[in-house]
């Protein structure tokens, strides 16, 4: 089995924080392979709440670990970032929140997203590609540095969500978040808006099974900046 089985002891201030164990499955609720993902596109899951949406990447590449204290949450605390899981160690996830004012993708719109290889326009300083664009104000994170932070007005990276893969049936399962969460932030924004898109059960904890979607497929307008 890669990754951890328990949670990893990373030096630095910010600790993982344990959620419920959660297998990932595709739609029908059978186990999700997480060599099924294609290279290089959005999935998105919800964890660790039934409103709190994450991406799921396969970057295609191996993604070693950060640096020791190589990231570092709104409020100082620095942490390090364990990398990819699967057998190429290329698997990611990240909570799909905003870090700047919490824009997140829903069934109707995504300002939000991965993407791949795209020139960016004037506005996002970084011409790099493969990042996760926010485009309500250009905020830009780097999915293989952790989601760190590397344009525009975000505070903190995204948060981390931290995942298990179990090499045997090549299945994934989320366990802890890491990093600066902005779950308390969110309900309360959201309110009302998360009572009509979820319903009552926003902000139960997700038990057991997440079902994992295409981006494009979960959300009718993913908007291109
Ligand atoms: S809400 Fe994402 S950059 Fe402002």
């Amino acid at each position: 089995m890669s990754g951890a089985a328990s949670l990893p002891a990373l030096a630095a201030d910010a600790r993982p924080k344990a959620y419920q164990r959660v297998l990932l499955t595709n739609e029908r609720g059978d186990p999700f392979k997480a060599s099924s993902l294609t290279v290089q596109t959005n999935y998105v899951f919800h964890y660790p709440f039934e409103a709190t949406p994450v991406f799921l990447l396969d970057l295609g590449k191996a993604v070693p670990p950060s640096n020791p204290a190589a990231l570092k949450t709104k409020g100082g605390e620095s942490y390090a970032w364990p990398g990819g899981v699967g057998m190429k160690k290329s698997i990611v996830a990240f909570s799909a929140i905003c870090a700047h004012q919490l824009v997140y993708p829903t069934q109707q719109l995504s300002f939000i997203s991965f993407r791949k290889g795209t020139p960016v326009n004037a506005k996002t300083p970084n011409h790099g590609a493969d990042l996760i664009h926010c485009c309500a104000d250009h905020s830009q994170y780097d999915p293989a540095q952790g989601a760190k932070v590397l344009g525009g007005p975000a505070s903190q990276p995204l948060c981390a969500i931290l995942l298990e893969h179990n090499a045997k049936d090549d299945t994934l399962t989320a366990y802890a978040t890491l990093g600066g969460e902005l779950f308390d932030e969110f309900f309360k924004k959201y309110e009302a808006k998360l009572s009509i898109e979820v319903g009552s059960k926003a902000k139960n904890a997700v038990t057991q099974r997440t079902p994992v979607r295409e981006l494009d497929k979960f959300c009718r307008n993913p908007v291109k900046c």
